[in-house]
């Protein structure tokens, strides 16, 4: 491979590609390497100090039971955790069905007609909601409507997450009780939660109408469960509905992750936050899937956008999809009767013995008064049980669906005295007494078909099969996607996810309970501080756009609190990710675009006057390093020191720091502050748009601005949740205090096992390997930008524009043609449009390198073809990409290439042939017409006819 790139060491490649006045030379400061068997007994012994105590905590996490079959086969499966985001469409149908099939789960269920594919966590959808009623209020830069209404009895962590997502963009949230909120013209939107934070099930209709009579939208927070049997929001008139998908199957995990959900009436559908799955039609007018509305994802909008949601939570969505799909609705309604049942019947215990409750309409959860909560507490801890203390005289009690009858026997124990017995009276066929009737849903839910078959588990396990068939996965070939670095999950890191005493942990127990996640919190935190060089972390955003969301808030709240409240103005290169300029705009900030010069260096002439023009005011700048062009610009820590001269704040974008690691850091370009993509980098699966982590690490002078939250707080108070979000110093960026925590369980195993030497190999191994496919590649494409030394970083671009005019070739048309070879396509056209850009990532060996430049090269020389007339310019195998098994086997083959050529290009091919399920999908079909759930089933007989 050396020899290829022309070069005689390791070493030398490296001192030619990163400069040497970034290189950091010291050893990372980690511990030593561990074996797989070392990592997975240590994370065992760790997950003791984990307690599994029974959970009836409730406010948003639930225990669920996840079904076998779905742990098995999508959780622990990588054909479902390391698939890529369903860009690629042809080759995703699976995972496209799967996230039809939750969008319209949460549209029944809801009662509201579009729904999107997950978004990060609830109280992130709810501030989603909220920013969107923003902007469709008001649509000019004046704002005539600013405040928002928060009902008292909404979630704290969500209520936390709103306070900190208004105030940058200078909406004033107004809390208050719904029932005598003064609602007036000032308002563009409110939100409820149903049941609330109480578990009372309220009427919010007239409330709704009065937020309607002034022009504002109302968004309810609800649970899926629970609308099983009340009437869904759509139906008492709101406009959006937001909550948390979990107890639909998928683990606690300490905050997660989990999907969130946000479903809207229709008039919102070109506004709302994250992806949204569409149907459509193949080039053979077979139905297909694709993921709609693409070139309006909201990160893409750059600082138009409204929202940054990139990577949401596709797996989790997955999985509760699949648990509606394995219960269909009778047994979604039979579980959520059950849980149902067991609240009153413990509500009736409760009552005789005295006590009096909150509310007596209710589902799941009820509060029960009491003069004080400490002898409660006492008598619940020694019985291993979790309450909610909610204040002093408050405890809520929630039930869920793995509560089986002998622990009402503890849990009722918990309200009587130590003399008598327990005993409590139970009748199956009770009928629930506590939904009013106003609440008691009518109308019917999942009637497709897809939720009505496959309820054996040999049904179930064949529908997933069959499903992951339909993806393209990290099993089956590399996914060289530039800048999104597809690496190998390995399989002992994912293995703990599924142990109890870390997927059992709810996100609110006493510390002295998750002791165990508290060193995982703590040794991660400091092993990212050491390979960034920075001083302290913030595990909290559950994304890598969530991360910068963060790190610019923390640059916000650093001159705000230096008296420095007119420093908004923010520097992003051209070349930037679509989600900087989005991130910044949600942070309350004014972006300005620096120039890239021709060789994709950061043009700094045009960097530093608009530095200097804006000085005063200077925030800071966002900066991908090594660039989005995949180059380690020289120029970096020049660029930093105009920043700090002006007084600015350096932030960097850390989705590419798979080259940097061991090798230099954040720190050592200049940078204060950066947030680390723990999906790309750090191991954990993209599991086909989410989960992902982006943990922000920052310069000393940072600490004290990283977001907070209100559970913490509370729990160092040791009063357990309280309703005020006001008391965290800085606000939460999401629901949990350590966003989706189960999964940092992977990034800590990745260091673990990799050590110092090996993070630095790894990274070592990542240029190598671009640059080996780089140097087969470039004789035969022409590689845009390198560096100075003429080597890239750990990614390169592949110019493929001069085959639009010298064949007719564009660049989607090598991206669907990779198909038939097997492979996924690179990143297609960002940053350069009519390119590739690809990253081989570590984890491949030659052999793999070997056949994907094999197949790119068999593809130049079939542009070739093209080029000198031996093929037809529209009737070539390119342009009919890809081919599906059925085109192949047609009786009416009339293209002007053989059969074998379209679908076996290669000899390697033969050995392992991938199916692309679909033929090309047309992208304007199902914009047009926008269907984002299953089609009723006449739709289907009428293809059939
Ligand atoms: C350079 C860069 N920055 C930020 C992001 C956003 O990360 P996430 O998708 O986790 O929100 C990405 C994602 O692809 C990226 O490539």
């Amino acid at each position: 491979m050396l020899r290829a790139i022309g070069v005689k060491t390791l070493d030398e490649l490296i001192d030619k590609t990163i400069p040497s006045s970034i290189r950091t030379r010291s050893c990372l400061n980690l511990p030593e390497a561990i074996s797989e068997a070392e990592l997975l007994s240590e994370l065992k012994n760790i997950s003791l100090h984990n307690k599994t105590f029974g959970n009836y905590i409730g406010q948003g996490y639930y225990g669920t039971i996840v079904p076998s079959v779905i742990l098995r086969n999508v959780f622990e499966n990588p054909g479902w955790y390391t698939q890529y985001t369903p860009y690629q469409a042809e080759i995703s149908q699976g995972r496209l069905e799967s996230l039809l099939n939750f969008q319209t789960m949460v549209s029944d269920l809801t009662g509201l007609p579009i729904a999107n594919a997950s978004l990060l966590d609830e109280a992130t959808a709810a501030a989603e909601a909220m920013n969107m009623f923003f902007h469709q209020v008001n649509k000019t830069d004046e704002i005539k409507s600013a405040k928002f209404f928060v009902d008292d009895e909404i979630f704290p962590q969500t209520k936390d997450v709103i306070v900190t997502r208004a105030a940058p963009l200078g909406i004033s949230v107004v809390f208050g009780d719904y029932r005598n909120a003064r609602i007036d013209e000032t308002f563009f939107g409110a939100i409820v939660q149903y049941p609330n934070n109480l578990g009372s099930i309220e009427d919010y209709r007239d409330f709704i109408s009065r937020v309607h009579n002034v022009g504002g939208y109302v968004a309810m927070a609800t649970d899926l469960l629970a609308l099983t049997l009340l009437t869904p929001p759509g139906e008492l008139g709101a406009d959006v509905a937001v909550g948390n998908a979990q107890r639909f199957g998928v683990p606690l995990g300490y905050g997660g992750p989990h999907a969130a959900f946000f479903s809207a009436k229709d008039d919102f559908k070109r506004a709302m936050p994250g992806r949204i799955i569409g149907v459509s039609i193949d080039a053979e007018n077979n139905r297909a899937l694709r993921m709609a509305l693409q070139t309006r994802e909201q990160h893409i909008k750059r600082e138009k956008a409204t929202s940054n949601i990139c990577t949401a939570q596709a797996l989790l969505a997955n999985m509760a999809a699949m648990y509606a799909v394995f219960h269909g609705p009778r047994g979604l309604k039979n579980i959520a009767k059950r849980v149902a049942l067991l609240a009153q019947i413990v509500a009736d215990a409760v009552q005789e013995r005295g006590f009096e409750l909150v509310s007596q309409n209710f589902f799941d959860t009820i509060v029960v008064t009491v003069t004080d909560i400490k002898p409660f507490k006492e008598k619940a801890e020694r019985q291993r049980i979790n309450l909610r203390y909610i204040d002093n005289t408050h405890i809520g009690i929630s039930l869920d669906e793995t509560v089986v009858l002998d622990d009402l026997y503890d849990l009722i124990n918990c309200f009587e005295n130590d003399v008598d017995p327990v005993a409590f009276s139970i009748n199956e066929d009770d009928e629930l007494e506590h939904l009013p009737s106003f609440a008691v849903r009518t109308s019917s839910f999942l009637t497709h078909p897809v939720f009505n078959t496959h309820h054996s588990e040999t049904q179930m396990m064949r529908y997933i099969k069959q499903l992951e068939n339909k993806d393209l996965s990290l099993n089956t070939s590399m996914i060289s996607l530039g800048s999104c670095t597809m690496k190998l999950n390995a399989a002992s890191e994912m293995i703990p996810l599924s142990w109890i005493h870390w997927s059992h942990i709810h996100p609110f127990v006493p510390a002295e309970q998750a002791k165990g996640y508290k060193r995982i919190v703590d040794e991660l935190s400091a092993y990212l501080n050491a390979i960034t060089g920075f001083d302290a972390c913030s595990l909290q955003p559950n994304s890598g756009a969530q991360g910068e969301f963060a790190g610019l808030l923390t640059i916000r709240n650093f001159h705000l609190a230096n008296g420095d409240a007119h420093r908004n103005v923010i520097l992003i290169p051209i070349s930037a990710h679509g989600t900087n300029p989005a991130s910044a705009v949600m942070a309350g900030m004014k972006v300005v675009v620096v120039k890239a010069l021709d060789n994709g260096y950061i043009d700094v002439g045009d960097f530093k006057a608009k530095a200097e023009q804006h000085g005063a005011n200077l925030a800071g700048t966002m900066i991908t390093y090594p660039s989005t062009y995949g180059i380690f610009e020289e120029e970096i820590k020049l660029i930093c020191d105009i920043v700090h001269q002006q007084g600015g704040q350096v932030y960097m974008d850390g989705a590419n720091m798979n080259a940097q690691s061991g090798l230099t850091s954040p720190a050592a370009i200049g940078a204060d502050v950066c947030h680390l993509n723990l999906h790309k980098t750090f191991s954990i699966p993209h599991g086909g748009g989410g989960p992902g982590m982006g943990p922000i690490c920052v310069k000393a002078h940072l600490a004290a601005h990283l977001p907070s939250h209100s559970s913490i707080v509370n729990r160092e108070t040791s009063i357990g949740a309280i309703h005020d979000s006001r008391f965290t110093i800085h606000g939460a960026v999401s629901a949990a205090p350590f966003g989706s925590a189960s999964i940092l369980l992977i990034s800590y195993a990745y260091i673990r096992m990799l050590g110092a030497e090996g993070v630095r190999k790894a990274t070592e191994y990542a240029i190598l390997n671009a640059n080996y496919m780089k140097a087969r590649l470039e004789n035969d494409f022409d590689i845009l930008y390198t560096g100075h030394n003429g080597t890239c970083a750990h990614e390169f671009i592949v110019d493929l524009r001069p085959f639009k005019t010298s064949a007719g070739v564009e660049a989607e048309d090598v991206a669907k043609r990779l198909m038939d070879y097997g492979f996924h396509a690179p990143t297609m056209s960002f940053p350069v449009p009519g390119t590739i850009m690809i990253e081989p990532t570590e984890s491949e060996d030659k052999a793999e390198l070997d056949r994907f430049c094999d197949a790119l090269l068999s593809i130049r020389e079939e542009i070739k073809e093209i080029e000198e007339g031996k093929s037809d310019r529209k009737d070539n195998p390119l342009k009919n990409a890809p081919h599906t098994q059925l085109s192949v086997v047609t009786s009416q083959w009339s293209h002007s290439y053989s059969r074998e050529k379209a679908a076996f290009p290669l000899g390697y091919v033969k050995q392992n042939k991938f199916w692309p399920s679909v033929a090309r999908v047309n992208n304007t079909v199902g914009d047009r017409n926008l269907i984002c759930v299953c089609e009723p089933t006449s739709s289907y007989a009428e293809q059939e006819a």
